[in-house]
């Protein structure tokens, strides 16, 4: 039961909303993706593809609303969302109790079956509540209320893998409840790869490939490739496959799911994949340990057949044909000699892509940003990215002969590894 400590102090009443108890899902939902900041742009681009309606892009997401069915589709076609949350209710608060209530007057028992475990997720911007540890409580308080006074029995708790995830969002003055439609986020392709040195996240990578512009028709290089995650999604994207076509989702525990509609958008997904087949897309990467975890990575993926590797050092490398993109990202200096290692190598990869590589589009993601100025070329684009919380920046070089090019001093030096 809430708790009634400091009722007496309460102004007046709050402007809470709550929405209809039960939860609708026969006419139009809204959603919210969250995705790598820096990539809703793409992402809105997606998701519009795939038929959303008023998508509008935050900071760290895009919005969206449309029949309780696109949340199948965005799950399984989006390549750059983190997760796909379904709002079923939001409102104004002030406290906790009025959080406490809010949440107490959802129709959860219209979403989930009482007897699927659960877990509270909360987020929040310059909300005013002191504890969020505290607030996840008092909504996991209220949700398991509600389920005792209509049913008298609870969910259950399981933050490891619950069945059922609640996503509550603060601002200043107001708080969005979701119900994870993804379970698992979406970066997780339902393959366990193995990791190299700093793999990147899939969404994150595939969202770099869009922002490179890179499409299917032109070839593909990571001469520093590591674990091969840039490779993996441009040959998926290539083959048509839909990435959540091989894993689980969250909506698949709630109620309102409907397996035969979803069965059939999975096999026409699978209908429309090409079959494995040799593609321009190609990596290397300086040291055999990295190789053999892309090589493993490309045999899961069932893409050995779609991709080639070789080892080769990046500032030796020779382009294969004379045109493409190259999308990369280089090592990141953590310490102090790597520092200094990486910015020895910058000018020597500046004068490797500007000797070899004319008439290819060069696209660097990294967290570095002195990389610019180092490698002596200018961008022709410079896009900010967060991989987490680290803030990086995506930089383009069109490399036509003879272009713009500023001389570096004279640096010499070993490659960093
Ligand atoms: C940050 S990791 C790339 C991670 C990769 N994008 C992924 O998702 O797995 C950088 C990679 O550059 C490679 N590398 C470092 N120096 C190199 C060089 N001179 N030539 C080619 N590869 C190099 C490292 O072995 C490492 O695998």
């Amino acid at each position: 039961m809430p708790s009634d400590r400091g009722a007496s102090r309460r102004p007046s009443p709050a402007p809470v909303r709550t929405l209809p108890a039960l939860i609708d899902t026969a006419g139009p939902q809204q959603f919210f993706c969250p995705c790598p900041r820096g990539l809703e742009p793409v992402l809105l681009d997606e998701l519009n593809a795939l038929g959303a309606a008023s998508c509008a892009a935050t900071d760290g997401g895009v919005a969206f609303s449309g029949p309780f069915e696109l949340c199948y589709a965005a799950n399984l076609h989006s390549r750059i969302a983190s997760r796909v949350l379904w709002r079923v209710a939001h409102g104004a608060y002030r406290d906790e109790r009025d959080v406490y209530e809010l949440v107490r007057g959802v129709g959860w028992e219209s979403c989930f079956e009482v007897h699927r475990t659960i877990r509270v997720n909360v987020s929040a911007t310059a909300s005013p509540l002191k504890s969020l540890d505290f607030i996840a409580l008092r909504i996991k308080d209220a949700v398991c209320d509600r389920f005792r006074d209509l049913t008298g029995a609870r969910p259950s708790i399981d933050t490891a893998a619950p069945d059922v995830r609640i996503h509550a969002y603060f601002d200043a003055s107001t708080v969005s409840l979701y119900l994870d439609t993804s379970g698992e986020p979406l970066f997780k392709r339902g393959l366990r790869m193995a990791g190299g040195e700093a793999p990147l996240r899939e969404n994150l990578a595939a969202g770099i490939l869009r922002l490179a512009g890179w499409s299917p028709e032109r070839a593909l290089l990571d001469p520093m490739c590591g674990a091969g995650t840039f490779l993996i999604e441009a040959a998926e994207m290539a083959l048509r496959r839909a990435p959540g076509s091989r894993r689980r989702f969250g909506f698949e525990k709630l109620r309102a799911f409907e397996s035969a509609r979803w069965s059939a958008m999975l096999a026409q997904a699978r209908a429309e994949e090409l079959p494995e087949q040799p593609l321009e897309i190609r990596g290397s990467d300086l040291y055999g340990a990295a190789l053999g975890i892309a090589r493993a990575n490309l045999e899961k993926a069932a893409l050995s057949q779609t991709i080639s590797l070789k080892q080769a050092n990046v500032l030796e490398l020779t382009p294969p044909g004379t045109s493409g993109t190259v999308v990369t990202n280089p090592p990141y200096g953590v310490r102090l000699g790597e520092q200094d290692e990486l910015a020895r190598f910058y000018p020597r990869l500046g004068d490797a892509l500007k000797q070899r590589f004319s008439g290819w589009n060069v696209c660097i993601f990294t967290a570095d940003l002195r990389l610019p100025k180092l490698i002596g070329l200018r961008p022709k684009r410079r896009i900010p990215l967060f991989n987490g919380a680290l803030e990086c920046r995506l930089y383009e070089f069109e490399m036509v002969a003879g272009s713009a090019r500023r001389r570096p001093p004279e640096e010499s030096g070993p490659t960093p590894g």
